[in-house]
């Protein structure tokens, strides 16, 4: 007995040790994954476990966020940055231009394989968008966001945020642009849409479709976008801290000019109008964007619809009125584009070629 009893002890120690080497190899083994935290409905607390309207967004910290999810250890070794606390209806350039900025000095580090972005599900596609188009790097960048509170029953924010981890530890992710992750679906930034105000399978790519899905702790892709994006662009926010004021005028029955000289007495550089259709422009409009294209104003055509491609002198002589269409995108994202390119330059063919690019 006496011989027994420090022999188990050393036994039971050195099985601790070999344990404790293990794990720390596989943490130094896993892809390191940071995640930028931004606020939204996945930071959100409600009243009660019921409350899934009228809660209130971007609450939760993020190491409250990423501590909910003790799973996060198995597929990665994950640190987090809070990089701002909103809801994302609240989004703003100035926000788009500190939050690339920081992705890219991230991806740019040996030590970081991927971002996840946890966003409010508002103007997700937007944020996601714009890094598509700024981010230089073939590293994942995964954004995530969630529908219901944290405090939720149900609360869909901890599989989103484990499935955007997963994703963005993925090898087959790297080169895919910047990607959007929920309810179990993967979608690319260019071709995505919030489509329902409340449901969990908001987000769809539609007549696009998705490129794959998260099932059983795996990512499988079926397609990706034909569309440059990330390390192929040739937009740089390095030095920039501001962008061209660009607006939306919507188009609807009884239509007027109110909304459009407003913004244009208001200094804007470029509008995009979402017409009713291929991109029509009711009579009073054409008149206001004809004379907004004489001083200087960059004009893009896009279309309230939701789908489909705006013809190029379709609905308008676009070449005689020096017009630009959106191709597929829509409205809010035809603004990311238009932005940007006008730091680039103020020509309509060069323009007209980057939104059949991008
Ligand atoms: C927000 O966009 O911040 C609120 C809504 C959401 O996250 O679902």
């Amino acid at each position: 007995m006496r011989l027994h009893k420090p022999s188990s002890l050393f036994i039971v120690l050195g099985l601790l040790l070999c344990s404790a080497f293990a794990h720390a190899d596989t943490a130094a083994k896993q892809p390191h994954i940071v995640i930028l935290a931004t606020g939204g409905t996945i930071a959100g607390s409600g009243a009660d476990s019921t409350t899934t309207v009228g809660y209130t967004a971007a609450t939760v910290g993020v190491q409250r966020l990423i501590d909910a999810v003790p799973e996060l250890k198995k597929v990665a070794q994950v640190s987090g940055e809070q990089v701002m606390q909103i809801a994302s209806e609240n989004m703003n350039n100035a926000a788009w231009l500190e939050l690339a900025k920081r992705v890219n000095v991230l991806l740019k580090r040996a030590d970081v394989d991927g971002i996840v972005i946890t966003h409010g599900t508002d103007t997700l596609e937007e944020t996601a968008y714009f890094l598509d188009l700024v981010v230089k790097s073939s590293k994942p960048v995964v954004l995530v966001g969630a529908m219901r509170p944290s405090t939720a029953i149900s609360a869909d924010g901890p599989i989103n945020l484990y499935n955007a981890v997963l994703l963005a530890a993925t090898p087959e992710a790297n080169g895919k642009g910047v990607l959007v992750v929920l309810n179990d679906q993967i979608n690319a930034a260019r071709d995505v849409s919030k489509t329902n105000t409340a449901t969990l399978d908001t987000f769809k790519s539609s007549e696009l479709g998705l490129l794959g899905y998260i099932q059983g702790n795996r990512a499988y892709f079926y397609r990706s976008s034909t569309r440059k994006h990330t390390r192929d662009t040739e937009f740089d926010i390095a030095n920039l801290s501001v962008l061209p004021q660009v607006d939306i005028v919507y188009g609807y029955a009884n239509m007027n000019r109110i909304a459009l000289d407003a913004f244009v007495n208001a200094g804007a550089k470029g509008i995009i109008h979402a017409g009713t259709g291929d991109g029509s422009l009711a009579t009073p409009l054409k008149t206001a964007l004809t004379e907004a294209r004489k001083k200087g104003i960059l004009i893009v055509r896009a279309s309230r619809v939701g789908q489909g491609i705006v013809a190029r002198n379709g609905e308008a002589d676009d070449d005689q009125l020096d017009f630009v269409v959106a191709d597929t995108l829509n409205a809010q994202k035809a603004r990311i584009l238009l932005m940007l390119a006008l730091t680039r330059t103020a020509d309509t063919k060069e323009i007209q070629r980057m939104f059949y690019t991008y």
